[in-house]
């Protein structure tokens, strides 16, 4: 069942070129501009003349969410705001008829993110769900939505699900920012045919698998560790950190790398692992100033490069290189180390990895 894999986790990590492609299969074809999501394309007005998205969701579908923010906003030029779903449930949120709110989640179960949605449906707005089981309580309340293809997640931290809510919600941006012409028709032809290759990127990004296992040895008694990020590595950071922390019992944070100086630059020395996710696109010069400041405090970094790079290199501790891509696609490809980073070190600590210490896949009571 586990497919000669040591941990469901591992699979499902070694999934994710299957299951990205599986996610847009159907719905985007770069060589005929084929874009197409039926979900969208019943409430197609509702998003294009929507005032507002509001995205809820727990945990890594929080996450995914964020990424979202950037894609949506960047592509569509809609306002989003992210949410969680325990939070925006019980403030007395303000909605509209003009409101989407998007929920993701891959169990479809989370306690929290269906009560924010029937919240939402209560006051008029329209809810679109993005869920990865077919036919649950999540997809059932919404009144549109697209299924993440997957396949049945075991592991409890979610590695697979994220990459296919991803893959699903650039879609969403895509179409939406085609139909209201915001996006044009080149810059969108060269995101589609980027997209595509995707899954095969993914794979190469894999077969760091032993480079990643070599570093964890080196970190794997750490105490705590910092994951920093920009732009569209922002949310990847705070997933990287999450997926330690939960499976490895790592104390683990992350944050937008500019908000280091402002608080978590004095845990840094010469104890601290920082992972830097520094590939090449518009934040590129800040992040390296944000790794001289790391350095400069003697910090260890692992660095998330794209292929090629020397700057950082230069600087860094360990460094991971990954394919170059858009970086509205970045996401996809620079959260895979992170996956198998964290699986390795708990793997080395002896965490049980499927199924980690008081946590449970789908949390249903709020
Ligand atoms: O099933 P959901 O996507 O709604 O679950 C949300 C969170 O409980 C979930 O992502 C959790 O944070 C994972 N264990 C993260 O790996």
């Amino acid at each position: 069942e586990k497919g000669g894999y040591e941990h469901f986790m591992l699979k499902e990590i070694f999934e994710q070129p299957r299951s990205i492609l599986d996610s847009m299969r159907g719905r985007m074809i770069a060589e005929s501009d084929h874009l197409m999501m039926a979900g969208i394309r019943e409430f197609e007005n509702k998003f294009v003349n929507a005032n507002r998205i509001i995205i809820v969701a727990c945990g890594t579908s929080w996450h995914a969410g964020l990424v979202a923010e950037y894609l949506i906003e960047d592509l569509a030029r809609i306002p989003v705001e992210v949410e969680y779903a325990s939070e925006f449930r019980y403030r007395n949120p303000i909605l509209n008829e003009r409101d989407i709110v998007i929920a993701i989640s891959q169990s479809g179960e989370t306690a929290d993110t269906l009560a924010a949605l029937e919240l939402a449906k209560s006051k008029g707005a329209t809810i679109f769900g993005i869920c990865n089981v077919v036919g649950s309580s999540i997809a059932r309340a919404t009144d549109a939505g697209a299924y993440t293809h997957a396949g049945p997640e075991i592991g409890v931290a979610s590695t697979k699900a994220f990459t296919a809510q991803v893959t699903v919600l650039t879609l969403i941006a895509m179409i939406i920012g085609s139909k209201r012409g915001t996006l044009e028709t080149t810059k969108l032809r060269e995101l589609m045919v980027e997209l595509e290759t995707i899954p095969s990127k993914v794979e190469e990004a894999l077969q760091l698998n032993e480079q990643i296992v070599q570093i964890s040895e080196q970190y794997k008694d750490a105490t705590n560790f910092l994951y920093l990020g920009r732009g569209y590595n922002f949310p990847v950071a705070l997933e990287g950190a999450l997926k330690l922390k939960e499976i490895s019992y790592i104390h683990a944070e992350g944050y937008p790398a500019a908000e280091m100086k402002h608080g978590p630059i004095a845990l840094i020395d010469e104890q601290m692992p920082v992972v830097v996710i520094a590939t090449k696109d518009s934040s590129y010069e800040k992040i390296v100033s944000n790794v001289q400041e790391v350095k400069a405090r003697k910090g260890k970094v692992i660095a998330v490069v794209t292929e090629g790079d020397t700057t950082i290199p230069a600087m860094a501790d360990h460094v991971i290189e990954i394919p170059e891509t858009s970086e509205h696609l970045m996401p996809l490809l620079s959260v895979i180390p992170l996956q198998l980073l964290s699986y390795h070190i708990a793997v080395m600590r002896g965490c049980n990895v499927d199924q980690p210490r008081n946590l449970a896949k789908s949390v249903t009571v709020e």
